[in-house]
């Protein structure tokens, strides 16, 4: 039985890697920075409290893991962030580390957070602690981005898109990371692409939703200067909506329309496909029920 540290273990993808390693008969051990949260999450599992930022904790963190699931938030301090967790891992001779990267991470991308994927990817090569980098497509969990426009208005917002996404399932970029964290002997591929089992567009997205909520559910698509307002009217930071924007872009020159055996060849089973992840998630799209009992 292995000892696996979690980072980001509270969040979209690391909370379901905690299970799937316990699933697999190893010890997960939870990092983030708010005890009680992480306790709320996993009940019953170790908890380590620290702060990407604070290199005694990750130091402490260390004491007798042997792999590591790394993932970081996109701020501006990620590549720092994540550096400092492989010297901290590499110091302690942990012996396997699986990166959550992105699809299209490359020194030039026109994505800064893919830029980011990358540059942490070559510290990781450099470090000399063998890794697998997971580059996971476009999240289904961005969907969620949008419920409170799907639930207040019955409109799918998102910049004009007419090309597929191959999207994928948060659950199984865990389940893919927690099976290589698993396996003996460590997989020698250094870089694995992981999207869903098909491709969809975002006015497939609307249909989807509609099925799902009962409703009929508009995509809408809008220029780049409508996002831009939108966002910004929501809090969303300059700096962020140029990302997603760039994103976007990218999504819309079909970077991501095609999928990748990946999932399958990891886990034996298709991904899921994204109705799973819609209805999985109906709560989130659907108003809130007034309350209706007798009292
Ligand atoms: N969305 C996509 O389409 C997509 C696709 C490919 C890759 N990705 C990558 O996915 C990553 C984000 O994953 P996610 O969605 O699972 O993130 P998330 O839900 O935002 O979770 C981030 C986690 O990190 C912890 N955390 C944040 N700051 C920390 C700090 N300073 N020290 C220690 N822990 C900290 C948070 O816990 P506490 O706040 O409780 O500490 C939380 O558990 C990014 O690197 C992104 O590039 C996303």
């Amino acid at each position: 039985m292995s000892t696996i540290l979690v980072a980001g273990a509270a969040g979209t993808i690391g909370r379901h890697v905690v299970p799937a390693l316990a699933h697999r008969g190893h010890r997960p051990v939870a990092f983030g920075r708010d005890s009680e949260r992480l306790a709320v999450t996993h009940p019953g599992v170790e908890c380590r409290v620290g702060d990407f930022g604070d290199p005694e904790t990750l130091r402490a963190a260390m004491a007798g893991v042997d792999g590591v699931f790394l993932l970081s938030p996109n701020t501006p301090d990620q590549v720092q962030h994540e550096c400092a967790v492989i010297d901290a891992a590499a110091a302690a001779g942990v012996r396997r580390i699986v990166k959550l990267s992105a699809r299209g991470a490359h020194e030039t991308s026109p994505v800064a957070f893919w830029q980011w994927h990358a540059a942490i990817e070559s510290h990781l090569e450099r470090s000399g602690v063998p890794y697998v980098a997971l580059r996971a497509g476009f999240s289904m969990a961005n969907v969620l981005g949008h419920a409170d426009q799907v639930r207040d208005h019955d409109i799918l917002p998102a910049p004009a898109l007419a090309a597929p996404v191959a999207m994928v399932h948060p659950a199984d970029v865990a389940e893919v990371a927690a099976h290589l964290l698993a396996t003996e002997p460590f997989p020698t591929e250094r870089v694995l692409e992981l999207t869903g089992p098909q491709a969809v567009t975002f006015a497939e997205l609307g249909e989807l939703l509609t099925d799902v909520t009962g409703r009929p559910i508009s995509y809408v698509g809008g220029t780049d200067d409508q996002v831009r307002q939108s966002l910004g009217e929501r809090g969303v930071p300059g700096f962020v909506t140029d990302q997603i924007l760039a994103i976007f872009d990218q999504l819309r020159a079909g970077a991501q329309s095609s999928t990748t055996p990946t999932v399958t060849d990891v886990l034996g089973r298709p991904g899921r496909p994204v109705r799973d992840f819609l209805a999985e998630n109906a709560a989130a799209f659907n108003p809130a029920r007034q309350n209706r009992s007798a009292s």
